[in-house]
């Protein structure tokens, strides 16, 4: 699995803690920025990580800013995109099993690091139930259809 991660300094410091999360797990990801705490725009890296997983370049994404609010939204008005904002365990593992999430999004102002990456950790090892949710995630995708003409 690869997995694109992105943040804004509101994000960057659990951003960091899910990478050492990966580099432990021997799990493949490219950062897409922000690379320190200095102020950042929290759009351009959710458009970086969302382009990348529109493109089928990469299988998930992880993207966090101060509430994960403003990366989600960004996010979302992508073709292709179901991003997710989660503060819980629960929602982590549902995003996945309901909603075919393909990116979580997480707030580094209302989660702590230890976490981020417990939720991070359940998003990329749930998978999809299908059956009738697939048909959910059918009707999401023939709205997107009318509206990306
Ligand atoms: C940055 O101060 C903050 O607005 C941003 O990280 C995010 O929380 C926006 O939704």
């Amino acid at each position: 699995m690869k997995i694109a991660i992105g943040s804004d300094h509101g994000g960057y410091t659990i951003k960091e803690a899910i990478k050492n999360y990966f580099c432990d797990k021997s799990i493949s990801f490219k950062d897409f920025g922000t690379n320190s705490n200095d102020s950042a725009n929290y759009v351009e890296f959710a458009f970086k990580v969302a382009n990348a997983i529109a493109a089928g370049e990469y299988d998930k994404g992880v993207l966090c800013c101060g509430t994960g609010i403003g990366v989600s939204i960004a996010a979302n008005k992508m073709k292709g995109i179901r991003a997710a904002l989660c503060s819980c365990e629960f929602c982590a593992e549902m995003s996945r099993r309901h909603n075919d999430a393909n990116i979580l999004c997480l707030g580094g102002r209302t989660i702590n690091s230890d976490k981020a990456i417990k939720l991070t950790e359940i998003f990329i090892q749930t998978s999809f139930e299908a059956g009738r949710h697939f048909y959910r995630i059918q009707d999401i995708k023939k709205i997107e259809e009318k509206i990306f003409k």
